[in-house]
Order: structure tokens, then sequence, then C-alpha cells
């Protein structure tokens, strides 16, 4: 357990270093991140969003719109440019991503760090609850080293916050990582995920959606 935390902290100092090397857009990021956003203005741009992730940013219960608010502003900035750059498959989404839609590079800080500041979903969909003591043990062998001991994840490593959002939504993603169809995660995720058996990654959805 310690060998392993201490093996995954390395591999996270050395992706440290490029925390975004799986990026297909590792400039655009970095001409992101050196704006500052406008919040008011991202408050301007969210109706567009909310028609899916409702005005509070909660999304839906049966995980079909994810939760986005509260979640950290590099983790949404990213993912807004998997999507655009077709590295995560959404096509729903494809066009609130474009730059016609929601505007250049600086409405795309704005929406998402207002996003950001959008409090967080206290009843997020859940799972059946009866395989909790197991998700929490797989949560903190495999999981909890990238995400956080509360789920919380984590800004600067581009590591996104889990608690609080929906189980389907979770075991949705969860299984497509799995499967290789979310192109953009992180390869030592891959890995980890890889390790779990379905009822597994049902536990480990679970008990995220309760934290
Ligand atoms: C027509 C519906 C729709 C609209 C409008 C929409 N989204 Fe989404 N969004 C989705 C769906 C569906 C997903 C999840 C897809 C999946 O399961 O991979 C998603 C996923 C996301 C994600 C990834 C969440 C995560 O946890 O990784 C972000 C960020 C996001 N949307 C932001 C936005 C923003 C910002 C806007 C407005 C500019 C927007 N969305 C507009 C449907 C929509
Ligand atoms: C080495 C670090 C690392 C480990 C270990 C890890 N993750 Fe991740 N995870 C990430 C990163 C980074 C992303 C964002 C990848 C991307 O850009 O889409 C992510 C994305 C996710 C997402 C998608 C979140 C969203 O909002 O769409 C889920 C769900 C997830 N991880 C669950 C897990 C679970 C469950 C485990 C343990 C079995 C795990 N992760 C282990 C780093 C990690």
């Amino acid at each position: 357990m310690k060998v392993r935390k201490l093996v995954t902290s390395i591999i996270l100092l050395l992706s440290g270093l490029t925390p975004i090397c799986s990026l297909s857009t590792p400039d655009q990021i970095s001409q992101l991140l050196a704006l500052n956003p406008n919040i008011k203005n991202g408050e301007e741009i969210y109706p567009l969003c909310a028609s899916c992730h409702m005005a509070t940013g909660w999304g839906k219960k049966d995980g079909s719109f994810p939760v986005i608010a509260s979640q950290h502003p590099h983790v949404l900035i990213k993912q807004m440019i998997d999507i655009r750059e077709k590295n995560r498959e959404n096509p729903t989404m494809y066009p609130f991503t474009d730059p016609d839609s929601i505007g250049g590079i600086q409405s795309l800080v704005d929406v998402t760090a207002y996003i950001s500041t959008l409090a967080e979903n206290p009843e997020p969909g859940k799972g059946n609850g009866r395989q909790l003591v197991l998700g929490a043990a797989i949560y903190r062998k495999h999981c909890s080293q990238c995400h956080g001991d509360k789920g919380e994840g984590n800004n600067a490593a581009f590591s996104p916050r889990l608690k609080g959002q929906h189980y389907a939504y979770l075991l949705r993603q969860i299984s497509w990582i799995r499967a290789g169809y979310r192109k953009n995660s992180s390869p030592v995720m891959v890995t980890e995920v890889k390790q779990l058996s379905e009822k597994e990654l049902d536990a480990v959805a679970d008990y995220l959606s309760r934290l």
C-alpha cells in the first residue's frame, strides 16, 4: 500500500514537470492558464450550458448530464479543449465547445471560472449502497493518490474532483476509461482501473457518490 502510494507519487512528481503531457494541445492550455478570468462575463455565457447542466451546474441525477459545479477550473478547461479537439468523445457537447458558440479563449476561461464558483451538489444520484465497504477499500488502494482522500481532486494536476458527482455518470466514465473509450484518460489511471471487476467499479462509483 505504502509502496504503491510512493510509486504513484513519484510518477505524479515526474508528470508534474509536464502535467499536461497527455494533451493534444498543451500550448492552448498554457495560453488559457495565463489569462485572468472575468467571472461576470462567465455568468453571462453560462445560460448556454444551463439547458443541460442546469442553472445550478448540478446536472441530472440519472447521470445523463454531469455535475460541473465546483469542479476545478483547470479540469474544466482541459475537458472543454479535449472535447473540442475530439480527444474526448462527447458529440452532444461538440457545438457548445466551438468558438463560434461560446466565443474565443477568454470566454472559455471566463465560463469555466464561473462554473467553478457554483456550490457543490449536496444530493447527487446514488447507487444501491450495498457495497460501500468494498468501494471505500478500492478507492483508497487505486484512486485516492490522485483524486484525494475525500474525492476533492487536484487543480494543478488536472485531476477531477469526484465528490458530489452522480453515481450513474461516474460508473459510465470509469467503464469507458477501462474500455479505452475515453481517450484523454491518464495512462496510470487506466492501469489501475483495468484491475477492477464490474462489481468493483460499481462499488467505487457508489462510494464516491456518497462522499
Ligand atoms: C446539449 C446538452 C449540453 C450542453 C448545452 C452543454 N453540455 Fe456539457 N456535457 C453534456 C454531456 C452529455 C456531458 C457528458 C458526456 C459524457 O458522458 O462523457 C457533458 C460534459 C461536460 C463536461 C465534462 C464534465 C466532467 O466531469 O468531465 C464539461 C466541463 C462540460 N460539459 C461543460 C459544459 C459547458 C461549459 C457548457 C456550456 C458552454 C456545456 N457543457 C454545455 C451535455 C451538454
Ligand atoms: C495517476 C492518477 C490517477 C489515478 C490513480 C486515478 N485517476 Fe481518475 N483521473 C485522473 C485524471 C488526471 C483524470 C482526468 C483525465 C482527463 O483528462 O480526462 C481522471 C478522471 C477520472 C474520472 C472522470 C471524471 C469526470 O469528471 O469526468 C473518473 C470517474 C475517475 N477518474 C475515477 C477514478 C477511479 C475510480 C480511480 C481508481 C480506480 C481513479 N480515477 C484513479 C487521475 C487518476
